[in-house]
C-alpha cells in the first residue's frame, strides 16, 4: 500500500466527513502495526516529502526548515540529547495532520472561507492523532496539537492554553515556523520578509503570540549573539 494512502485513512478515520469503510482502516492499523514505530517515523517523513501535489518541494522545505531553527534554539537553551531528539521530529511531522486538508484549500490563492479555515485549523489535532499511532512518537503528539496556541491564549485547538501550560516544544516550534513562513517564498504571497523584517515581526509578537524568553533565544540565534 502506498504510504500516503495509508497515512491519509488514518487520518480520515474520525476526523474526515467522508470515514473510510472500517475494513481500510483496519488493514492500515494491521500494516502500521507492522512496521513498528521506527518504520512509521520513516513513512510520515516520505510522506512529509509528497504532502505537497505536483511535486513542490515547499513542505519538505518548509519541515526541514523548521527542524533546523527548532534544534538550534534547544541546543542554545542547554535542552538535554533526548529532549531536542523529541523536538526535532515533533518539527519535523508538526504539519503531517494537513494531509488531512484538500490541496485546492491549502494551495488555495487569496482568501479561505470560513469553513476552509476551520479544515485547516484541524491540522494540528488530526497530526496528534496520526503519530499517536505508533509507541515511540506519541510523545511528540501534544506538541504537534499545540503548535498553533499563542503564548496569551487565544491559538488553536485550545485558546484556553497559554504560556508555561503550551509545551515547550510546541513554543519553541510555533516560532520556527512563523520565521520560516514569512521568509519563505509562497506563491500566495506578496510580500517575502528579510531576515530584519522577520526579526522586528517576532519582537512585535513577543507575550502574545510568542513565549517572551524563547524570542529572545531565537534573535540571538539569527544574529548569531548569546541571547540578552
Ligand atoms: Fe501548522
Ligand atoms: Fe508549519
Amino acid at each position: 500500500m502506498n504510504g500516503i494512502r495509508l497515512v491519509k485513512m488514518i487520518a480520515y478515520e474520525k476526523f474526515d466527513d467522508v470515514v473510510s469503510s472500517q475494513i481500510i482502516v483496519d488493514e492500515a492499523v494491521k500494516l502500521l502495526k507492522m512496521l513498528g514505530s521506527e518504520g512509521y517515523l520513516h513513512l510520515l517523513e516520505t510522506v512529509a516529502h509528497y504532502l505537497e501535489p505536483g511535486g513542490h518541494r515547499y513542505h519538505y522545505d518548509h519541515a526541514s526548515n523548521v527542524v533546523r531553527h527548532a534544534v538550534n534554539v534547544c541546543r542554545i537553551m542547554g535542552l538535554s540529547a533526548s529532549e531536542t531528539e523529541k523536538i526535532r521530529e515533533a518539527a519535523l511531522l508538526h504539519d503531517i495532520g494537513k494531509i488531512s486538508v484538500a490541496p485546492q484549500i491549502l494551495h488555495k490563492k487569496g482568501y479561505l472561507t470560513e469553513d476552509e479555515w476551520v479544515k485547516i485549523k484541524k491540522h494540528p489535532t488530526v497530526g496528534a492523532h496520526i503519530v499517536k499511532q505508533a509507541r515511540g512518537l506519541d510523545r511528540v503528539a501534544s506538541i504537534i496539537m499545540h503548535h498553533h496556541e499563542r503564548y496569551a491564549g487565544g491559538g488553536y485547538p485550545n485558546p484556553d492554553i497559554k504560556g508555561q501550560h503550551i509545551p515547550l516544544g510546541a513554543r519553541i516550534i510555533a516560532i520556527s515556523d512563523t520565521f520560516d513562513v514569512i521568509t519563505s517564498p509562497r506563491p500566495y504571497r506578496q510580500i517575502q520578509y528579510t531576515t530584519d523584517m522577520a526579526i522586528r515581526e517576532i519582537r512585535k509578537n513577543s507575550g502574545t503570540q510568542f513565549d517572551p524568553e524563547l524570542v529572545r533565544v531565537f534573535i540571538a540565534y539569527l544574529n548569531h549573539t548569546p541571547p540578552v
